[in-house]
Protein backbone atom coordinates (compact mmCIF):
# COMPACT_ATOMS: atom_id res chain seq x y z
CA UNK A 1 0.00 0.00 0.00
CA UNK A 2 2.94 2.25 0.64
CA UNK A 3 4.66 1.24 -2.05
CA UNK A 4 1.64 2.56 -4.29
CA UNK A 5 1.45 5.81 -2.52
CA UNK A 6 5.02 6.27 -3.46
CA UNK A 7 4.26 5.30 -6.91
CA UNK A 8 1.33 7.67 -7.55
CA UNK A 9 3.53 10.69 -5.57
CA UNK A 10 6.42 9.81 -8.18
CA UNK A 11 4.00 9.72 -10.91
CA UNK A 12 2.66 12.75 -10.04
CA UNK A 13 5.93 14.85 -9.37
CA UNK A 14 7.99 13.08 -12.04
CA UNK A 15 5.52 14.55 -14.52
CA UNK A 16 5.75 17.83 -13.43
CA UNK A 17 9.38 18.34 -13.68
CA UNK A 18 9.45 19.38 -17.62
CA UNK A 19 6.64 21.97 -16.72
CA UNK A 20 8.98 23.25 -13.93
CA UNK A 21 11.91 23.12 -15.98
CA UNK A 22 10.30 25.38 -18.93
CA UNK A 23 8.96 27.81 -16.16
CA UNK A 24 13.04 28.17 -14.28
CA UNK A 25 14.26 28.39 -18.26
CA UNK A 26 11.53 31.13 -18.71
CA UNK A 27 12.45 32.88 -15.20
CA UNK A 28 16.02 33.03 -16.45
CA UNK A 29 15.59 35.25 -19.61
CA UNK A 30 13.52 37.19 -17.44
CA UNK A 31 10.71 36.68 -19.01
CA UNK A 32 8.47 36.25 -16.13
CA UNK A 33 9.06 39.72 -14.98
CA UNK A 34 5.88 40.86 -17.55
CA UNK A 35 3.82 37.77 -16.74
CA UNK A 36 1.66 38.19 -13.48
CA UNK A 37 1.54 35.87 -10.65
CA UNK A 38 -1.88 35.01 -11.27
CA UNK A 39 -1.14 33.85 -14.90
CA UNK A 40 1.49 31.47 -13.30
CA UNK A 41 -0.53 30.10 -10.89
CA UNK A 42 -3.41 29.09 -13.58
CA UNK A 43 -0.78 27.15 -15.49
CA UNK A 44 0.28 25.29 -12.44
CA UNK A 45 -3.60 25.28 -11.32
CA UNK A 46 -3.90 23.43 -15.41
CA UNK A 47 -1.23 20.93 -14.53
CA UNK A 48 -2.83 19.76 -11.73
CA UNK A 49 -6.11 19.36 -13.21
CA UNK A 50 -4.96 17.38 -15.80
CA UNK A 51 -3.56 15.40 -13.27
CA UNK A 52 -6.34 14.78 -11.58
CA UNK A 53 -8.63 14.55 -14.52
CA UNK A 54 -7.06 11.78 -16.40
CA UNK A 55 -5.34 9.90 -13.34
CA UNK A 56 -8.12 9.24 -11.37
CA UNK A 57 -6.84 6.78 -8.31
CA UNK A 58 -8.98 3.65 -8.36
CA UNK A 59 -7.66 3.00 -4.81
CA UNK A 60 -8.94 6.24 -3.82
CA UNK A 61 -11.84 5.92 -0.89
CA UNK A 62 -15.56 5.32 -1.94
CA UNK A 63 -18.85 3.95 -1.13
CA UNK A 64 -18.96 0.43 -2.19
CA UNK A 65 -21.32 0.79 -5.15
CA UNK A 66 -19.88 3.94 -6.51
CA UNK A 67 -16.27 2.49 -6.25
CA UNK A 68 -14.51 3.25 -9.90
CA UNK A 69 -14.45 -0.01 -11.83
CA UNK A 70 -11.23 -1.34 -14.49
CA UNK A 71 -13.14 -2.16 -17.34
CA UNK A 72 -11.97 -4.39 -20.37
CA UNK A 73 -13.24 -3.80 -23.70
CA UNK A 74 -14.98 -6.77 -23.84
CA UNK A 75 -17.30 -5.60 -20.44
CA UNK A 76 -17.50 -2.27 -22.14
CA UNK A 77 -19.16 -3.33 -25.01
CA UNK A 78 -22.40 -4.14 -22.77
CA UNK A 79 -23.13 -0.54 -22.71
CA UNK A 80 -24.85 0.34 -25.30
CA UNK A 81 -28.35 0.29 -24.06
CA UNK A 82 -30.56 2.01 -22.43
CA UNK A 83 -31.45 -1.00 -19.99
CA UNK A 84 -27.46 -1.88 -18.96
CA UNK A 85 -26.34 2.10 -19.70
CA UNK A 86 -24.68 4.13 -22.11
CA UNK A 87 -20.96 4.19 -21.53
CA UNK A 88 -18.60 6.08 -23.37
CA UNK A 89 -14.69 6.19 -23.00
CA UNK A 90 -12.70 8.60 -23.57
CA UNK A 91 -9.06 8.30 -23.15
CA UNK A 92 -9.52 5.79 -21.23
CA UNK A 93 -11.89 7.44 -18.77
CA UNK A 94 -15.36 5.53 -18.68
CA UNK A 95 -18.91 7.96 -18.33
CA UNK A 96 -22.33 7.08 -17.93
CA UNK A 97 -23.87 8.80 -20.45
CA UNK A 98 -27.40 7.37 -20.31
CA UNK A 99 -28.80 10.74 -18.89
CA UNK A 100 -27.97 12.15 -22.83
CA UNK A 101 -29.83 9.17 -24.37
CA UNK A 102 -31.11 11.48 -27.35
CA UNK A 103 -27.71 11.91 -28.06
CA UNK A 104 -26.42 8.47 -27.32
CA UNK A 105 -29.67 6.38 -27.84
CA UNK A 106 -29.70 3.42 -30.33
CA UNK A 107 -30.34 5.59 -33.68
CA UNK A 108 -29.12 8.60 -32.10
CA UNK A 109 -26.41 10.41 -34.34
CA UNK A 110 -23.72 9.54 -31.27
CA UNK A 111 -24.66 6.21 -30.70
CA UNK A 112 -21.33 4.70 -32.15
CA UNK A 113 -19.31 6.22 -29.33
CA UNK A 114 -21.05 3.53 -26.73
CA UNK A 115 -19.52 0.90 -25.84
CA UNK A 116 -15.90 1.47 -26.63
CA UNK A 117 -13.25 3.83 -26.42
CA UNK A 118 -13.19 5.77 -30.25
CA UNK A 119 -11.58 9.04 -28.45
CA UNK A 120 -9.88 9.76 -32.31
CA UNK A 121 -13.16 10.29 -33.74
CA UNK A 122 -13.95 12.85 -31.15
CA UNK A 123 -11.81 15.13 -33.20
CA UNK A 124 -11.86 13.69 -36.81
CA UNK A 125 -15.69 13.84 -36.97
CA UNK A 126 -15.03 10.24 -38.68
CA UNK A 127 -17.41 7.94 -37.42
CA UNK A 128 -16.51 4.73 -39.91
CA UNK A 129 -14.24 1.25 -38.56
CA UNK A 130 -11.12 3.11 -39.24
CA UNK A 131 -12.04 6.40 -37.51
CA UNK A 132 -13.37 4.62 -34.32
CA UNK A 133 -10.50 4.11 -32.98
CA UNK A 134 -8.46 4.72 -29.32
CA UNK A 135 -5.48 5.59 -31.29
CA UNK A 136 -4.82 9.12 -31.11
CA UNK A 137 -1.54 9.34 -32.34
CA UNK A 138 -1.98 10.99 -35.35
CA UNK A 139 -3.28 14.08 -33.37
CA UNK A 140 -1.70 17.14 -33.72
CA UNK A 141 -0.83 18.79 -30.43
CA UNK A 142 -3.81 21.13 -30.23
CA UNK A 143 -5.84 18.55 -31.50
CA UNK A 144 -4.69 16.44 -27.90
CA UNK A 145 -5.84 19.41 -26.05
CA UNK A 146 -8.90 19.61 -28.04
CA UNK A 147 -9.52 16.07 -26.60
CA UNK A 148 -8.64 16.68 -23.34
CA UNK A 149 -11.37 19.67 -23.54
CA UNK A 150 -13.86 16.88 -24.66
CA UNK A 151 -12.58 14.38 -21.18
CA UNK A 152 -13.36 17.79 -19.35
CA UNK A 153 -17.16 18.01 -20.49
CA UNK A 154 -17.64 14.18 -19.63
CA UNK A 155 -16.19 15.22 -16.08
CA UNK A 156 -18.73 17.96 -15.38
CA UNK A 157 -21.79 16.25 -17.45
CA UNK A 158 -22.02 13.03 -16.75
CA UNK A 159 -21.16 10.33 -14.55
CA UNK A 160 -17.22 8.63 -14.09
CA UNK A 161 -17.27 5.49 -14.29
CA UNK A 162 -13.63 4.09 -14.22
CA UNK A 163 -11.15 3.19 -16.45
CA UNK A 164 -10.58 0.79 -19.66
CA UNK A 165 -8.01 -1.04 -19.28
CA UNK A 166 -5.82 -1.47 -22.73
CA UNK A 167 -4.33 1.59 -24.55
CA UNK A 168 -4.35 4.14 -21.49
CA UNK A 169 -4.22 1.68 -18.50
CA UNK A 170 -3.25 -1.69 -17.05
CA UNK A 171 -5.54 -3.96 -15.90
CA UNK A 172 -4.75 -2.92 -12.27
CA UNK A 173 -5.54 0.72 -13.51
CA UNK A 174 -2.10 2.49 -13.65
CA UNK A 175 -1.20 4.67 -16.41
CA UNK A 176 0.40 3.22 -19.05
CA UNK A 177 3.53 4.81 -21.34
CA UNK A 178 0.59 6.16 -23.93
CA UNK A 179 -1.15 7.83 -21.19
CA UNK A 180 2.15 9.56 -19.67
CA UNK A 181 2.53 10.52 -23.87
CA UNK A 182 -0.61 12.54 -23.66
CA UNK A 183 0.16 14.37 -20.40
CA UNK A 184 3.16 15.22 -21.41
CA UNK A 185 1.63 16.34 -25.26
CA UNK A 186 -1.13 18.11 -22.75
CA UNK A 187 1.93 19.99 -21.46
CA UNK A 188 3.62 20.64 -24.34
CA UNK A 189 -0.12 22.78 -25.81
CA UNK A 190 -0.24 24.64 -22.19
CA UNK A 191 3.75 25.83 -23.02
CA UNK A 192 2.92 26.56 -26.62
CA UNK A 193 -0.15 28.64 -25.19
CA UNK A 194 1.64 30.31 -22.15
CA UNK A 195 4.66 31.70 -24.54
CA UNK A 196 1.52 32.86 -27.13
CA UNK A 197 -0.13 34.92 -24.14
CA UNK A 198 3.35 35.73 -23.38
CA UNK A 199 3.78 37.30 -26.74
CA UNK A 200 0.74 38.60 -26.64
CA UNK A 201 1.26 40.75 -23.73
CA UNK A 202 4.85 41.89 -24.90
CA UNK A 203 3.37 42.92 -28.38
CA UNK A 204 0.48 44.53 -27.78
CA UNK A 205 -1.65 45.74 -30.51
CA UNK A 206 -2.10 49.88 -31.11
CA UNK A 207 -5.40 52.28 -30.69
CA UNK A 208 -5.99 52.91 -34.83
CA UNK A 209 -8.37 55.97 -35.43
CA UNK A 210 -8.96 57.00 -38.94
CA UNK A 211 -10.15 61.00 -39.73
CA UNK A 212 -10.55 62.46 -42.94
CA UNK A 213 -8.73 65.71 -42.52
CA UNK A 214 -5.60 63.73 -40.36
CA UNK A 215 -5.62 60.28 -41.82
CA UNK A 216 -4.86 57.34 -39.65
CA UNK A 217 -3.70 57.82 -36.11
CA UNK A 218 -1.56 54.69 -34.50
CA UNK A 219 -0.89 55.45 -30.77
CA UNK A 220 0.11 53.18 -27.77
CA UNK A 221 -1.42 53.57 -24.15
CA UNK A 222 -1.10 51.29 -21.38
CA UNK A 223 -4.22 49.93 -22.04
CA UNK A 224 -4.35 49.93 -25.94
CA UNK A 225 -5.02 46.30 -27.46
CA UNK A 226 -6.94 45.50 -23.89
CA UNK A 227 -4.22 44.51 -22.59
CA UNK A 228 -3.16 46.26 -19.35
CA UNK A 229 0.44 46.73 -18.59
CA UNK A 230 2.71 49.26 -16.33
CA UNK A 231 4.52 50.30 -19.93
CA UNK A 232 3.41 52.20 -22.85
CA UNK A 233 5.45 51.17 -25.68
CA UNK A 234 5.60 52.39 -29.38
CA UNK A 235 4.31 51.86 -32.34
CA UNK A 236 5.75 49.44 -35.13
CA UNK A 237 5.31 47.16 -37.91
CA UNK A 238 5.25 43.74 -36.50
CA UNK A 239 5.70 41.72 -39.41
CA UNK A 240 4.13 37.81 -38.85
CA UNK A 241 7.90 36.62 -39.84
CA UNK A 242 10.95 38.42 -41.09
CA UNK A 243 10.04 37.36 -45.08
CA UNK A 244 6.66 37.97 -44.95
CA UNK A 245 4.71 40.91 -46.49
CA UNK A 246 1.74 40.99 -43.53
CA UNK A 247 2.79 43.01 -40.51
CA UNK A 248 -0.20 44.19 -37.76
CA UNK A 249 0.63 47.42 -35.48
CA UNK A 250 2.07 46.35 -32.16
CA UNK A 251 3.34 48.40 -29.25
CA UNK A 252 6.83 47.80 -28.68
CA UNK A 253 8.77 47.83 -25.96
CA UNK A 254 12.04 49.39 -26.76
CA UNK A 255 13.99 48.36 -23.45
CA UNK A 256 13.17 44.64 -23.58
CA UNK A 257 14.50 41.33 -24.41
CA UNK A 258 11.64 40.67 -26.36
CA UNK A 259 11.90 43.32 -28.54
CA UNK A 260 16.07 42.48 -29.09
CA UNK A 261 15.07 38.76 -29.97
CA UNK A 262 12.31 39.97 -32.70
CA UNK A 263 14.07 42.73 -34.23
CA UNK A 264 14.32 40.91 -37.51
CA UNK A 265 10.35 41.67 -37.55
CA UNK A 266 9.69 44.94 -36.31
CA UNK A 267 10.06 47.70 -39.05
CA UNK A 268 9.24 51.51 -37.80
CA UNK A 269 6.58 53.27 -39.39
CA UNK A 270 7.65 55.92 -42.33
CA UNK A 271 7.73 59.32 -40.92
CA UNK A 272 6.88 58.15 -37.13
CA UNK A 273 9.94 59.75 -34.61
CA UNK A 274 11.55 57.24 -33.24
CA UNK A 275 10.30 57.17 -29.55
CA UNK A 276 7.03 58.63 -29.98
CA UNK A 277 3.75 56.93 -28.80
CA UNK A 278 1.68 58.55 -31.25
CA UNK A 279 1.69 59.37 -35.01
CA UNK A 280 -0.26 59.42 -38.22
CA UNK A 281 0.94 57.28 -40.67
CA UNK A 282 0.19 56.41 -44.75
CA UNK A 283 -1.24 52.87 -43.78
CA UNK A 284 -2.59 50.39 -46.39
CA UNK A 285 -2.42 47.21 -44.07
CA UNK A 286 -2.74 47.81 -40.48
C1 LIG B 1 -15.89 16.13 -34.94
C2 LIG B 1 -17.20 16.21 -35.17
C3 LIG B 1 -18.24 16.14 -34.09
C4 LIG B 1 -18.23 15.43 -32.93
C5 LIG B 1 -17.18 14.47 -32.40
C6 LIG B 1 -19.46 15.73 -32.24
C7 LIG B 1 -19.82 15.20 -31.04
C8 LIG B 1 -20.95 15.53 -30.35
C9 LIG B 1 -21.34 14.95 -29.10
C10 LIG B 1 -20.57 13.87 -28.36
C11 LIG B 1 -22.50 15.51 -28.72
C12 LIG B 1 -23.30 15.21 -27.47
C13 LIG B 1 -22.88 16.15 -26.37
C14 LIG B 1 -23.61 15.87 -25.09
O1 LIG B 1 -23.41 14.80 -24.50
O2 LIG B 1 -24.37 16.76 -24.64
C15 LIG B 1 -22.87 16.46 -29.74
C16 LIG B 1 -24.01 17.22 -29.73
C17 LIG B 1 -24.40 17.99 -30.78
N1 LIG B 1 -23.75 18.19 -31.96
FE1 LIG B 1 -21.98 17.36 -32.49
N2 LIG B 1 -20.17 16.62 -33.00
C18 LIG B 1 -19.47 16.88 -34.12
C19 LIG B 1 -19.84 17.71 -35.14
C20 LIG B 1 -21.03 18.38 -35.20
C21 LIG B 1 -21.45 19.21 -36.28
C22 LIG B 1 -20.64 19.46 -37.55
C23 LIG B 1 -22.67 19.71 -35.97
C24 LIG B 1 -23.58 20.61 -36.71
C25 LIG B 1 -23.57 20.81 -38.00
C26 LIG B 1 -23.01 19.18 -34.67
C27 LIG B 1 -24.15 19.48 -33.99
C28 LIG B 1 -24.47 19.03 -32.73
C29 LIG B 1 -25.68 19.39 -32.03
C30 LIG B 1 -26.79 20.32 -32.53
C31 LIG B 1 -25.64 18.75 -30.79
C32 LIG B 1 -26.71 18.76 -29.74
C33 LIG B 1 -26.50 19.84 -28.75
C34 LIG B 1 -27.54 19.75 -27.65
O3 LIG B 1 -28.64 19.29 -27.91
O4 LIG B 1 -27.21 20.10 -26.52
N3 LIG B 1 -22.01 18.38 -34.24
N4 LIG B 1 -21.89 16.46 -30.70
Amino acid sequence: MLENIEEIMLTKYVWLLPMFASICLLYSHDYLNEINFDFMQKGLNFIDSIYSTLNRNSNSVSKPNTEPKIFTSNQLKKYTNVKDGLYISILGQVFDVTKGVKHYGPGATYHVFTGRDASLAFITGEFNDKGLTDDVSSLSVQQVKALYDWVEFYNENYIYKGKLSGRYYNEDGTPTEEFHKIQRTLIHAKKNQFEEEHRKRMFPPCNVEWKAESGTVIWCSKRSGGIEREWIGVPRMLFESPNSQQYRCACVKLDSKEYEETKGMIREYDGCPKTAIKCAVKINNL
